[in-house]
């Protein structure tokens, strides 16, 4: 049914992300009103709430959820809060929002979905890199069928962008560029290829100052026997670092697509070479290095109120998510007994 009064939403977490998360929500202001904040540092939680004219503001999660009631809360914290913070919003009856990537195991993250399952409410995880704009005509594309019978793709994440400065936490992770980047890199793969046949990954960590893997190169061949290459990696130098882009060639029976620098897609066939730039929509809040990224959240958030207000499907749903993480949980697996994984 569809729904005519707003839904309340509640925000944990409000570090770095979060000031982009709550502005993206912001512009969706005529279907939902976020109406109060959480997180376990108050300092933040009222920092945030000033910027954003919030009236209600907690360190503690549960207050909150007794006081106020959401209909829904967006859990922005760190990967290994979230299971105990999906429970306690589904405990309270809220639909539940979590970044990526869900939980810090694939256990964790199939027993937190069977919970939330269990107590019937709704559960997405926000994943948003499908969501550019650039990514969805690829798919388009290729749906169209342009370039024929795609047989091969390229994906390439690869840059030496300082991002421990805005997320030093991420130094300090064990697994670091799969968990943090693969989440989104593989959805992707899955997003324009379907599921994948087999799996094969090798790790290294360039970066002596972290903990965890910072390049990652997985092979996978899909179901629909596109032979698909993605490689993910903080410790390259290049000429074209253009971070957070995701450089994509998809090679086909009757040509190929590429999403090169600046948004650009090449389509060549036998025809010749056709270029354009993908429009990105400029939010006044998003930060200039993530401009991309950010137009992705506010996609991936009216995706997710579209199913929640009744008017459309989501895509990015628990379930969805945990194919995603399987593959990001089995590359580990396999580069760490350096074996091809067969689904
Ligand atoms: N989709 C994307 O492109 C993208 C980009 C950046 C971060 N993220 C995700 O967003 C999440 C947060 O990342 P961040 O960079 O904002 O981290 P951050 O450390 O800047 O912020 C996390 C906040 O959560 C608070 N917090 C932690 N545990 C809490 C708890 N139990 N109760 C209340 N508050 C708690 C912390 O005090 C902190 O303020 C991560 O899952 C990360 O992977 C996604």
């Amino acid at each position: 049914m569809k729904r005519t009064q707003k839904l309340h939403l509640a925000v944990f977490g409000c570090g770095f992300w979060a000031q982009y998360q709550t502005a993206a929500w912001q512009e969706l202001s005529d279907q939902i009103e976020i109406i109060a904040l959480c997180d376990r540092d108050l300092s933040r939680a009222r920092s945030l709430a000033g910027k954003l004219g919030i009236g209600h503001y907690y360190d503690s999660p549960e207050k909150l959820l007794q006081d106020h009631s959401p209909h829904i809360v967006d859990i922005i914290t760190d990967v290994d809060s979230h299971p105990s913070l999906a429970k306690l919003a589904a405990d309270h009856g809220a639909h539940v929002i979590c970044q990526k990537p869900m939980a810090a195991s694939l256990e964790k993250a199939v027993e937190m979905t069977r919970y939330l399952k269990g107590k019937k409410v709704k559960f997405y995880v926000h994943e948003n890199f499908r969501w550019q704009a650039p990514i969805r005509l690829l798919k388009t594309y290729l749906q169209e069928g342009l370039i024929g019978r795609p047989f091969k793709a390229n994906i390439k994440f690869c840059s030496s962008f300082p991002v421990f400065e805005n997320q030093p936490f991420l130094a300090e992770l064990d697994q670091f560029i799969l968990t943090d980047v693969g989440t989104h890199i593989l959805d992707v793969t899955r997003f324009l290829f379907g599921e994948a046949e087999s799996l094969f990954c090798q790790t290294q960590r360039i970066n002596p100052k972290i903990q965890g893997e910072d390049v990652a190169n997985v092979f996978m061949r899909m179901q629909n026997a596109v032979d698909c290459y993605a490689e993910m990696s903080y410790a390259t130098i290049w000429e074209h670092e253009r971070f957070p882009e995701t450089y994509i060639m998809i090679e086909g029976s009757k040509g190929s697509l590429y999403l090169g620098p600046k948004f650009t897609i090449s389509i060549t066939t036998d025809e010749g070479t056709r270029t354009e730039v993908v429009p990105i929509e400029p939010f006044s809040w998003a930060h200039v290095e993530y401009a991309l990224i950010h137009s992705s959240i506010y996609a991936c958030n009216a995706n997710i109120l579209s199913e929640l207000t009744g008017n459309g499907v989501a895509e990015t749903t628990g379930e969805d998510n945990l194919k995603t993480l399987q593959l990001v949980y089995d590359a580990y697996e396999s580069a760490k007994r350096k074996k091809v994984i067969h689904y």
